[in-house]
């Protein structure tokens, strides 16, 4: 499924929220790692932080800033590969990775298509992690407000049928007129519903 602004939005909230905020594997072999005096020794088991690696600003600059940009052809070939890791990496990577990146966007799509989602005042604007969840999740989780895209176009059509059939009206800005009906939604936003 060829969706690039989908896809760059989903790699932002997964660098930003890795559900897996950390993973393990074995050492086989003692190794030095360059430019330091740390060995890690055979045997020992190594953890890999992905949260911390994906908020490093030496990577991801003002790494608080959701910006799916990061994920353009240009940004993602002047990063190391390994920054971004929240279905692991190498021979035992996530074997469902291709799957619930098509979940996420199929379940997106759909419902973007049929919903407007605003943020409910239960959500907390700066999310605490839960201490208590095994994967990544925000304590008091997300709520959101929902509102039906076909209860809301119709409510435009109505609007507009009406403002068109009165010739004086017509001349009104279209703003004043929604607000005149008690709509209170200016023209603008619709617009931006449809795109
Ligand atoms: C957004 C969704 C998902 C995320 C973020 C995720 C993340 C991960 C991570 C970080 C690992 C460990 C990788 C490593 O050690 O290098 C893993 C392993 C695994 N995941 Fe996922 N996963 C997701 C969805 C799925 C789905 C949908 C399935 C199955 C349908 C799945 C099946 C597995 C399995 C079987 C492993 C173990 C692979 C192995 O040890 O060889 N995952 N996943």
């Amino acid at each position: 499924m060829d969706m690039t602004y989908m896809d760059k939005c989903i790699n932002e909230t997964l660098r930003k929220y890795p559900p897996v905020s950390v993973f393990t594997r074995n050492c086989t072999q003692s190794y030095k790692i360059p430019n330091t005096d740390v060995i890690i020794d055979k045997h020992v088991q190594v953890l890999i932080p992905i949260l911390e690696i994906q908020h490093d600003p030496e990577y991801y600059p003002e790494p608080d800033k959701f910006d799916p940009e990061r994920f353009s052809p240009e940004d993602k070939a002047k990063r190391n590969h390994y920054t971004w890791l929240p279905f692991g990496e190498g021979l035992r990577s996530c074997i469902g990775m291709r799957f619930g990146l098509m979940q996420t966007k199929v379940a997106l799509a759909v419902l973007i298509k049929h919903y407007r989602f605003s943020l409910n005042s239960k959500t907390q604007h700066l999310l605490i992690l839960d201490p208590q969840s095994f994967i990544l999740a925000p304590l008091g989780g997300v709520w959101l407000n929902t509102e039906k895209i076909s209860d809301y176009n119709a409510a435009k059509e109505k609007v507009e049928s009406q403002t068109s059939a009165k010739e004086p009206v017509a001349e009104t800005h279209a703003n004043d007129a929604m607000s005149a009906k008690g709509l209170g939604k200016p023209l603008s936003k619709n617009v931006q519903v449809e795109k």
